[in-house]
């Protein structure tokens, strides 16, 4: 017993081994389309603009889909296109079932299908659960108290202050872009919650009225040809109950600012990740799932945005009984170098995070930016861009772009005057930077002529990043080497290689400021992966990773600024990085 015990011990002491992690490889059975495939977020408004109004479009993104298929994109999923007041560029709507006039119409939007089907690329729409603009039909109607739209959202009476006898809101709840989550409306004498802009009141998911009404959404987009969704803010889905005098409770302070408007300032115990969230996706995931039962067709996916911890973010995979989320964003290559700097280790932990905590067979995925945050070539350095692009794809399961990451498109600069998102608006002209995203959401740099070949308009609705004559598709395709070829190597690399959709993984920071990622599988070349996230030169001795790495490597992509030649072989024990430097070897 005692000599188990001590196995035992030995087994778990090696499995957890400072700084080199392995993970069993995943069976090599036929994998559905969204197992392998390469996504990439399109933000229509900033993609390509067809009509001269410095908007970007339907029509626009129709005209550039066969750029996505050159890419090697398999699916591409576009930000909100439906009717909308764009207090949040499309992320509040008015009506779930048409399209913003800016960005055309249905006839445009079933053209950008049939387009998309011939070129055998997947479009995935943005499912906007949480709210909807205060233009919606339904909440004019709610406010009215319409019969069977009363309680559409989530309505309060508020609080009399015993000392003033004035009307309070009823909690101190915090919304995402700064200042109180209730709003009074002097029509129908209650406050509404919106977890999101006065704009966008919350939908009351305790109604099941409302719960059917966002399924027949889906519904009605998966019967226009969609393969899927990409699920906004979950988070904030649900709110805890009421108690019994149909009181919510105050958040704590949480000691992480000091401003008291920041949503931060509070916890968010009570009006986040409740476990009626989670169910709320497996029903979706049930919805989708019967569509192809009845109609036939590919899998459509759900794709979960939530920026939550490990515990709760996991569950949306679905358990042992139940299928949930395909894919719930992994942010922690975003989230853990935010708060801590980008680092080999750091990079490290974000991949344990991921990888530990994933339920068995599922798939995980990485991401490295969106809409929502600052450019990834701006915020982990334009010199590691191809370094995490090789990274995400080298990864197991699957990998977002979001626009302009395959180009190394940075962050445009927008003064106060230009802010436009609510998020910055929302603050001042002393602290907008912290707020904003616009800076992400200046147009795609098609071109190095004028608006960058975005638009033919006078203007365009953000300015252009500053960068756009020499980062631009037109350039990096003409380029011998650019971020963008580097991208496409990568792409087609990961669709043809049987060791990077089923191999099994190892990785290691090295006390230099390298990662290391080998993925392997039997009687396929293995993958070896080697980043310098540090400034300076290094040489690495990859038999000390793994000690059968004793014959040479052949160099199959490098980043732009490296020395080394493709199909070169290089000695594993003496292989020499430059700072930023990050190449991709096969032992093939
Ligand atoms: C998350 C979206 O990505 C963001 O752009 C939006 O402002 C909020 N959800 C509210 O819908
Ligand atoms: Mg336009």
């Amino acid at each position: 017993m005692e000599l188990l015990r001590l196995l035992l011990l030995l087994v778990l002491a090696i499995g957890t081994s400072e700084g080199c992690q392995v993970q069993s490889s995943s069976s090599e059975t036929t994998k559905d389309w969204w197992e392998t495939a390469q996504f990439y977020q399109i933000y229509p408004r900033s993609f390509k603009d067809s009509d001269g109004d410095g908007i970007g479009d339907l029509n626009g993104i129709t005209s550039k889909l066969e750029y996505l298929k050159d890419l090697g994109v398999t699916a591409a999923w576009l930000s909100p296109i439906y009717t909308s007041p764009m207090v949040d560029f499309g992320y509040d709507i008015s009506d779930f079932f048409d399209i913003q006039p800016e960005y055309g119409t249905l006839e445009d939007f079933r053209a950008l299908i049939k387009r998309a089907k011939e070129l055998d690329l997947k479009i995935i729409l943005d499912f906007v659960p949480n709210h909807s603009s205060n233009e919606s039909v339904w909440f004019k109607k709610s406010v009215k108290r319409e019969k069977g739209y009363e309680d559409y959202y989530v309505w309060h009476d508020g609080k009399i202050n015993p000392e003033t006898g004035a009307r309070e809101p009823p909690t101190n709840w915090l919304q995402y872009f700064r200042g109180s989550a209730w709003e009074w409306n002097e029509e129908r004498q209650q406050y509404y919650l919106h977890q999101f802009a006065v704009q966008q009141p919350d939908l009351n998911y305790r109604n099941p009225l409302v719960v059917d009404q966002m399924k027949r959404v889906l519904r009605y987009w998966l019967n226009e040809g969609v393969s899927g969704f990409r699920c906004d803010a979950l988070p904030p889905l649900f709110e805890v109950l009421p108690d019994a005098d149909g009181q919510f409770p105050d958040e704590v302070v949480s000691g992480a600012t000091e401003d008291s408007e920041d949503r931060d300032y509070l916890t968010t115990t009570y009006i986040e990740n409740q476990p009626e969230t989670i169910d709320m996706v497996y029903q979706w995931r049930t919805v989708l799932d019967d569509h192809k039962r009845i109609y036939g067709g590919n899998s459509s996916v759900l794709l979960i945005e939530t920026y939550s911890p490990a515990w709760f973010t996991m569950q949306f995979y679905g358990n042992r009984s139940t299928e949930g989320a395909h894919l719930p964003f992994n942010f922690n290559l975003i989230t853990v170098m935010e708060q801590r700097g980008l680092n080999a280790s750091n990079v490290q932990e974000a991949i344990d995070l991921w990888l530990n905590n994933m339920p068995a067979g599922r798939t995980a995925n990485w991401v490295i930016g969106n809409h929502d945050k600052l450019r990834a070539s701006t915020r982990y350095g334009k010199e590691h861009i191809d370094a995490m692009n090789i990274l995400v794809m080298i990864l197991p399961g699957v990998s977002v772009t979001y626009q302009g990451e395959e180009l190394g498109m940075t962050d445009g600069k927008i003064s106060w005057e230009q802010t436009v998102d609510p998020w910055g608006c929302n603050s001042n002209a002393d602290i907008y930077e912290k707020y904003s995203r616009d800076p992400a959401r200046t147009p795609f740099q098609w071109t190095s002529g004028a608006n960058a070949g975005f638009s033919d308009g006078n203007s365009t609705w953000l300015p252009l990043a500053d960068d756009y004559q020499t980062v631009n598709v037109e350039q990096e395709l003409s380029d011998e080497l650019s971020h963008l070829k580097i991208y496409k190597a990568l792409v087609a690399l990961r669709k043809s290689s049987k060791t990077l959709q089923n191999g099994s993984i190892k990785y290691q920071a090295t006390a230099d400021n390298v990662l290391i990622v080998q993925r392997s599988l039997t009687s396929s070349a293995t993958i070896v992966g080697v980043i310098n996230f540090g400034s300076a030169a290094v040489t690495v001795d990859l038999s000390q990773f793994d000690k059968s790495r004793t014959e040479s490597l052949q160099l199959l992509i490098r980043s732009i600024d490296s020395t080394k030649t493709e199909g070169t072989r290089y000695d594993p024990k003496t292989l020499s990085l430059d700072p930023a430097e990050a190449l991709v070897l096969t032992t093939e």
